[in-house]
């Protein structure tokens, strides 16, 4: 018989099929044996009577522990009490393998969880975030790839700082010292002259030392880089971008949003427009809804962003940042000196920042001063300032964190069940 996966059985409800995977749960008689089978799509309970089964093959299933695998035939039927609304009356059973004990069980600690994460992974939780993760890459791909945009492959070796040397990775590079890319945008805003409108999904790396909820020592941007475009058409493209990538979600995946105890009536809210407020209203939304007083040029903390979603149920876009504060390509806004025409867009529900973006600097010698001020050599960024240099254009782009996003939509206590295997300040293994 060919094999189908649970789900598949499920959907054709009755009659005989073939399905194979990993036991989820046991337990048993010597007479009877329930198993819950997992795969990728679902799990379901199969039944299996021992008057069906010669003495070695019963020895061989009374054996058979959790994680072992194995490909069965039987009858498919409805029981109510199943945990997934079907059961199989099983007749016939390939054991491939006997598991050994499997060292996760119910009362394992979120730290144990992550040093056998090449296990834990199997568990339901983690695959429905996984599955999530996978749909909200492809859309943000479809979504600009739908636009004419082209897909770039930025290199994760580099000679320069995008976000701040504060955080740089250095990696020795044969006999020269070079770092891990934080952000692909120095290569995009070279590229955008040859193809104008580009997208790029790719690793990046921080060295975060501080342990939060928040951060990754690798974490996936998901950046998009085009010319001719000013602040508002960027704002408005990340939102559209949102919206998307949250409304497949919805579509794609509403069993793993149930699974993880997500609200999806609420994530079917999630549309255009947003709301769009400047740090400066967001001081004084500080000052009046929470009695906060936060001196202007300071950076928005992580306590502060989570008080000002708290007034949105949906993403805030938060424009016209310190320009003092701001990473050195971010310009000067003419209609307001003090800042920088930037935007960050923050998640609801405490999620914090999930996107940041900006109008990129055309003006030569402004690069130069804010390069200077933040400690940076010139002639390590010569090959960037030729981008402003020959047929120099206004252009704007901004980076999505893939598990920042991913975080929000699934409920998640830590951005570390947001990536299969975390990197953080005190994990790299495994
Ligand atoms: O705001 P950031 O630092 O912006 C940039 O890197 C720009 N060069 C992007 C661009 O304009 N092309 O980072 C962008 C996003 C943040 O809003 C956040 O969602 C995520 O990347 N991010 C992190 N996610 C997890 N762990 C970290 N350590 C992160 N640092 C940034
Ligand atoms: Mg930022």
């Amino acid at each position: 018989m060919q094999f189908i996966s649970i789900n598949e059985a499920i959907k054709t409800g009755s009659g005989k099929v073939a399905i194979r995977g990993w036991v989820y749960r046991e337990r048993g008689s010597n007479v009877i044996k329930f198993i819950v089978l997992r795969d990728s799509s679902n799990v379901i309970q199969c039944v299996l009577e021992k008057n069906k089964f010669s003495d070695e093959e019963w020895k061989k299933i009374d054996k058979t522990s959790i994680e072992s695998s194995l490909e069965i035939e039987g009858n498919i039927v409805k029981d109510e009490r199943a945990p997934s609304g079907y059961e199989i009356k099983v007749d016939k059973v390939n054991i491939i393998q006997i598991a050994e004990k499997f060292p996760i069980t119910k009362d394992a600690s979120p730290e144990f969880l992550l040093d056998v994460r090449h296990l834990a992974l199997r568990s339901r939780n983690l695959s429905a975030v996984m599955k999530i993760r996978s749909t909200v890459m492809n859309a943000f791909r479809e979504f600009y790839y739908k636009q004419g945009y082209y897909e770039m492959a930025p290199p994760i070796i580099t000679p320069n700082a995008c976000e701040g040397k504060m955080t740089l990775f250095e990696v020795k590079y044969y006999k020269n010292k070079t770092y891990l890319t934080q952000s692909w945008q120095l290569y995009a805003e070279a590229a955008i002259f040859a193809l104008e409108k580009l997208f790029c999904i790719s690793p990046c790396f921080r060295a975060e030392k501080s342990r939060t909820s928040r951060h990754l020592s690798e974490f996936w941007m998901a950046e998009m880089e085009c010319v001719w475009m000013g602040l508002d058409d960027l704002a408005k493209s990340a939102g559209e971008c949102v919206e998307y990538i949250v409304q497949e979600v919805v579509k794609n995946n509403s069993d793993e949003l149930k699974l993880l105890g997500q609200d999806i009536e609420k994530l079917k809210k999630i549309r255009m427009p947003f709301p769009r407020i400047t740090y400066t209203e967001a001081l004084e939304l500080l000052k009046e809804k929470e009695g906060i007083k936060i001196k202007w040029g300071k950076d928005l903390r992580t306590v502060e962003e989570d008080l000002i979603t708290k007034h949105f149920d949906k993403p805030v876009i938060v424009t016209n940042y310190p320009k003092e504060i701001m990473a050195f390509y971010k310009p000067r806004d003419p209609r307001d000196s003090k800042t920088a025409l930037c935007f960050d867009m923050l998640a609801p529900e405490s999620y914090g920042e999930i996107i940041g973006g900006s109008q990129r600097d055309i003006n030569i010698e402004e690069l130069k001063k804010a390069l200077k001020e933040q400690g940076e050599k010139i002639e390590n960024y010569e090959w960037y300032l030729d981008t402003r240099r020959y047929g120099s254009v206004p252009h704007s782009g901004y980076g999505l964190g893939v598990e920042r996003v991913v975080s929000w939509l699934c409920k998640l206590d830590s951005i570390r069940d947001a990536i299969p295997f975390p990197r953080t300040m005190v994990r790299w293994k495994p």
